[in-house]
């Protein structure tokens, strides 16, 4: 397929201005909005199946490990189900308990990650339920799998996923939305109120992606630093994890990420006026918990560059940099407080001179081990 830049400096630029475009892709045919309901018809599992599923695991590597990550949290949310989250290339490895009621979710941009493939392998000898979330209709993964919720957003050339990050998390909060109904967790007007804000979600994104040259500034006042901290909480820790692996693929600066209530079990230690912190505290319920930790890097003469809701005056009067993000509901600022650090590593690649769309010693799938 020949996939053209369409004006864009690089594919990776490119891939995180069409994510409006991307999470439309997700929802198409699976939220009946008139309902407030989700409805995910590639799912073909019965509402008498899906509550019987008593237990999630979901795969993945890289991106998708931090999807599955968030997903882990949408589950438990908003199904009520215990939950867990691993890379595949440890899980292949356990002797991972697996029965006919576990639900395990592979996650893929690619569908032939080679750790993920044999993952799912192991799962299909084992009798568990196998659902893949996947942006190639042809793959081994999409083969495998018992059901395929394909992404649908375009072929992603550059080699740090972007907007298949945000499809997969669209596609997880569908999932996890499906599965709370079917076993009557979530109830009616939850689920309305929750179909509402991703009716709005791929406003929200674009929104956000109006102001994408605001983030350019503090890439140019910190392409020169060595050594980052991401902190998060909560669901948006690992969109700390994910921030931090943005910027290590293709800026080659060391960026460590670290779910903030462990800070105090050692980061902390590294934390002076040469290492800046970026902070994600939207206004959640760790939003005050974040705080405190916000507030212990200024005190060690740190700089915090923080990712804000809209409107926060007490925490950007506090921080050196804010970024905001509209409001929304809890389960969806996982997709928002991502995009401004995907644009955060690329301004600072861009700046060190980076080969963007294809960094050194990257594929952009792993087909062997
Ligand atoms: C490689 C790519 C990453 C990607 C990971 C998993 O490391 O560089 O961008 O997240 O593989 O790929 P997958 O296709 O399984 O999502």
């Amino acid at each position: 397929v020949l996939v053209e830049r369409g004006g864009y400096r690089h594919f990776m630029l490119k891939e995180i201005m069409e994510q409006p475009q991307a999470v439309t892709a997700a929802l198409r045919d699976r939220v009946d909005f008139g309902r407030g309901l989700v409805t995910l018809p590639d799912l073909t599992l019965t509402d008498r199946e899906l509550a019987g599923v008593s237990r999630v695991v979901l795969i993945g590597c890289g991106t998708s490990l931090n999807a599955a990550h968030v997903g882990r949290h949408l589950v438990e949310r908003l199904a009520g189900i215990p939950a867990e989250a691993e890379s595949a290339s440890e899980f292949r490895y356990r002797e991972p308990f697996l029965d006919p009621s576990t639900l395990v979710v592979a996650i893929g941009q690619s569908g032939e990650t080679a750790d993920t493939v044999a993952a799912m392998e192991t799962v299909r000898q084992s009798g568990a339920r196998l659902v893949t979330i996947c942006n190639a209709p042809n793959s081994q993964a999409a083969r495998l799998a018992d059901h395929a919720l394909l992404m649908g957003c375009g072929v992603e050339i550059g080699v740090a996923s972007t907007k298949t990050f945000l499809s997969s998390l669209t596609l997880l909060n569908l999932l996890a939305m499906r599965l709370g109904t079917a076993r009557s967790h979530l109830g009616s007007a939850a689920s309305r109120k929750l179909v509402e804000g991703l009716a709005r979600l791929p406003g929200n994104v674009a929104q956000l992606l109006e102001s994408a040259d605001d983030v350019e500034p503090l890439a140019r006042s910190y392409y020169g630093r060595n050594n980052f901290l991401y902190l998060g909480r909560g669901i948006n820790a690992p969109v700390a994890t994910e921030g931090a692996l943005k910027l290590k693929e293709i800026s080659y600066i060391h960026a460590e990420a670290y779910a903030a209530g462990e800070m105090k079990h050692g980061p902390i230690a590294l934390i002076d006026h040469a290492m800046p912190t970026l902070a994600i505290a939207p206004q959640d319920g760790l939003y005050d918990k974040m705080a405190n930790n916000i507030q212990e890097v200024k005190a060690r003469d740190g700089d915090v560059l923080a990712v804000l809701t809209q409107g926060d005056d007490r925490l950007s009067d506090l921080v050196d940099h804010s970024v905001f993000i509209p409001e929304t509901a809890p389960n969806l600022t996982p997709l928002l407080a991502t995009v401004p650090l995907q644009l955060f590593a690329y301004h600072i690649a861009v700046r060190r001179g980076c080969d963007v769309d294809q960094p050194r010693n990257l594929a952009k799938s792993v087909t062997v081990e």
